[in-house]
């Protein structure tokens, strides 16, 4: 039976670490500032970014919130952002995404400077993550190598296997686990013999969007399984996008969900802030 990694205690020991720091930083006269913008009332968006400022109040870090209407332009949206970019007080600025269809998300992520861009989506960000320079990461795949790091899971020389190929996720994943060591498969949707790849990884991270879509025929025995999947089933339970039970009785190590990947995506967000802070006023 696998051992259960426990993002959320993970989770919480980041941000008691970060709760430390922003206290010192604090005594110096130093303050942290996140600014969120929400266009529109997509619920799902609201209940993560009621969690993110959540987080920013227990850490110490003061957070603005930009609550727009479905109706905010584009351009309406640039100048807010143009405006955080030049507010000397802020020091990361967060536009929740997905947007509303009207307005371009390419053009707006490209707006956020690169030097407040805590999300990592930014063009320049993600370029510096492929040539291995410094940068901000996206927060999800951030935590996945915390969740490891801070398991002791050894990375190095290992077969990862993501299943995923997205800006926020997949990707940069891929890139993390490179730059860790690991030989790296990327697989997908169109992905020819899906389950005989996955079941040679020695670490699996599973971003399919697919609920409990993942079973044991897809995991080597002994294997590190990271689901990053988030739904609800039929009696709106939460699950991911591995079965669970199945998974862990082969696993080595598996992440819950909830409690597994999700709570770190936060807690990385907000190190991304710390790390803007100290590194840009
Ligand atoms: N929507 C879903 N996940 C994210 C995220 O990590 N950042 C932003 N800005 N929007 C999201």
């Amino acid at each position: 039976m696998a051992e259960i990694i426990d993002g959320k205690q993970i989770s919480a020991q980041i941000k008691e670490e970060l709760k430390q720091e922003v206290a010192e930083l604090s005594a110096q006269g130093r303050e942290c500032c996140l600014a969120v913008i929400q266009v529109g009332n997509d619920p799902a968006s609201t209940v993560y970014v009621g969690n993110k400022k959540k987080a920013c109040a227990y850490i110490g870090i003061t957070s603005q919130a930009y609550e727009l209407p479905e109706e905010t332009t584009e351009e309406e949206l640039l100048s807010l952002i143009e405006k955080l970019n030049q507010d000397k007080t802020v020091h990361g600025i967060l536009c929740q995404l997905p947007l509303p269809v009207h307005i371009n998300e390419d053009r707006v992520i490209a707006a956020i400077s690169p030097k407040k861009d805590v999300d990592g989506f930014h063009p320049q960000n993600v370029g510096a993550l492929v040539i291995g320079q410094k940068g901000f990461v996206s927060c999800t795949p951030a935590g996945i190598i915390q969740l490891l790091k801070r398991s002791r899971i050894e990375i190095s020389g290992k077969h990862c296997v993501i299943i995923g190929r997205s800006n926020i996720v997949g990707k940069p994943m891929a890139l993390l686990m490179l730059r860790e060591n690991a030989t790296v498969t990327v697989c997908h949707s169109r992905t020819e013999g899906l389950a005989d790849i996955c079941k040679s990884a020695d670490i699996l991270i599973v971003a399919i969007g697919k609920p409990r879509y993942i079973g044991a025929e897809y995991i080597k025995e002994g294997a590190v399984v990271i689901d990053v999947g988030i739904h609800r089933d039929e009696n709106n339970k939460l699950c991911g996008d591995v079965k669970y039970e199945e998974a862990a009785s082969a696993a080595s190590f598996i992440t819950p969900v909830p409690g597994g990947v999700g709570p770190m995506t936060i807690a990385m967000l907000m190190h991304n802030c710390v790390e803007a802070m100290k590194l840009y006023s």
